[in-house]
C-alpha cells in the first residue's frame, strides 16, 4: 500500500498503474460504512484508491472542524488489511495553496436539507470532490447512500462537467440497533448514544405507515416528529420527504421519496435517511 501525501507523488504514482481505478473519498476515522465502500471498490477494479482529509472548506465557522475524529494509524491499518493500492493523505495547503479562490457550486441542489442547515456545506464538498476527480481520474466513485444529498449532488456535478466516471451508491451501514454509522458516533456519551436509535425508530415507523397506505408527505413528516419529539435528548432540525432526483418537498408520494431527517443528539448532529418506495 502507497500512504502519499503530495499531489506530484500522487501524479508520479497514477502514472504507472495500469487497469481500472476505484476511488473512495473520506475524511477517516474509519468505519464499516466507509469499509463497505472500500469492499465495493475493491470488488470491481484493479486498482483501490482511498483519500483521507478532512476538508476545511466544507465546515462551518460555528461547526465541528476542531474535533472532527482523527485516527490515521488506525485507518491505516484497515485500510492495509483491505488490500488498498493507494492512500492520499494531502494536507491543507496541498488541496488549497495560498491565494486559493477556486469553488465547484451545484446550484439548485444545494439549496435543500444539509445544504440549507449549513451554508456553504456543499459548495465545500463539491468543490473538494471535483479536486479529487482530477487528480486521481479514477474509472469508478464509491459514496454512501448515507449522505444522500451529498451523493446526488456528486452524480450531478460528474454528469454536468463531463467526467467519464461511474458513481456507485453504496447502502447505509447500521449499528445492530439500526443507528447509521458516523465518525461523529463516537461523541456520543452512552445516554446520547441509545437516544440516537430515534433516527432510525422515526424512518422506520414512516416506512411502514407508507408500507400500509399513508402518501400524505405531511402526515408522514408529522409522524417522524411525533417520534423524535419523546425521546428528550434528541431535537429535530428538519424532516424532509423530497423527490429523490430534485430533493423538492413532496406534497404526495406517488411511487418514491427521500425521506431525511437531521437531529441533534446532546451536542451533536446525526442525519439519516430512508428511500420510501412501493414494493
Ligand atoms: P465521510 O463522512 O468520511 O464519508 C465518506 C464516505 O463514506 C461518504 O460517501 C459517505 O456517504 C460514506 N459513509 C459514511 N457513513 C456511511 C454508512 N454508515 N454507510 C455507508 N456509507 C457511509 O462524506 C464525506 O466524508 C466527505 O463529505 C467527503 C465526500 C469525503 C468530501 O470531503
Amino acid at each position: 500500500m502507497n500512504i502519499l501525501t503530495s499531489l506530484s507523488e500522487l501524479r508520479a504514482n497514477l502514472k504507472y498503474m495500469s487497469g481500472s481505478l476505484g476511488l473512495v473519498p473520506t475524511m477517516g476515522s474509519l468505519h464499516e460504512g466507509h469499509l463497505s465502500l472500500v469492499k465495493a471498490a475493491r470488488m470491481q477494479n484493479d486498482n483501490v484508491a482511498v483519500s483521507i482529509f478532512v476538508n476545511p472548506i466544507q465546515f462551518g465557522p460555528e461547526e465541528d472542524l476542531d474535533i472532527y475524529p482523527r485516527n490515521h494509524d488506525n485507518d491505516l491499518d484497515i485500510l492495509q488489511s483491505e488490500k488498498v493500492d493507494i492512500v492520499w493523505i494531502p494536507d491543507v495547503k496541498e488541496m488549497y495553496p495560498d491565494g486559493y479562490q477556486t469553488y465547484v457550486t451545484v446550484e439548485k441542489l444545494s439549496r435543500y436539507l444539509e445544504g440549507a442547515r449549513r451554508p456553504g456545506h456543499m459548495r465545500g464538498v463539491a468543490t473538494i470532490v471535483t479536486k479529487l476527480l482530477i487528480a486521481f481520474a479514477p474509472d469508478r466513485l464509491y459514496l454512501g447512500q448515507k449522505d444522500a444529498q451529498q451523493s446526488c449532488i456528486i452524480k450531478r456535478l460528474v454528469a454536468d462537467l463531463g467526467f467519464a466516471i461511474d458513481v456507485l451508491i453504496c447502502p447505509t451501514v447500521r449499528d445492530i440497533d439500526g443507528l447509521a454509522l458516523s465518525s461523529r458516533n463516537s461523541r456520543l456519551n452512552p445516554d446520547e448514544r441509545k437516544a440516537a436509535i430515534v433516527l432510525y425508530k422515526s424512518l422506520s415507523e414512516a416506512q411502514t405507515a407508507f408500507a400500509n397506505g399513508e402518501t400524505d408527505a405531511s402526515r408522514l413528516r408529522t409522524l417522524i416528529t411525533d417520534v423524535i419529539r419523546i425521546e428528550k435528548f434528541a431535537k429535530l432540525l428538519y424532516v424532509s420527504v423530497s423527490d429523490i432526483n430534485s430533493l423538492k418537498e413532496l406534497h404526495y408520494v406517488s411511487d418514491r421519496a427521500l425521506c431525511s431527517i437531521a437531529v441533534k443528539i446532546g451536542s451533536v448532529v446525526l442525519i439519516d435517511n430512508i428511500v420510501l418506495e412501493d414494493s
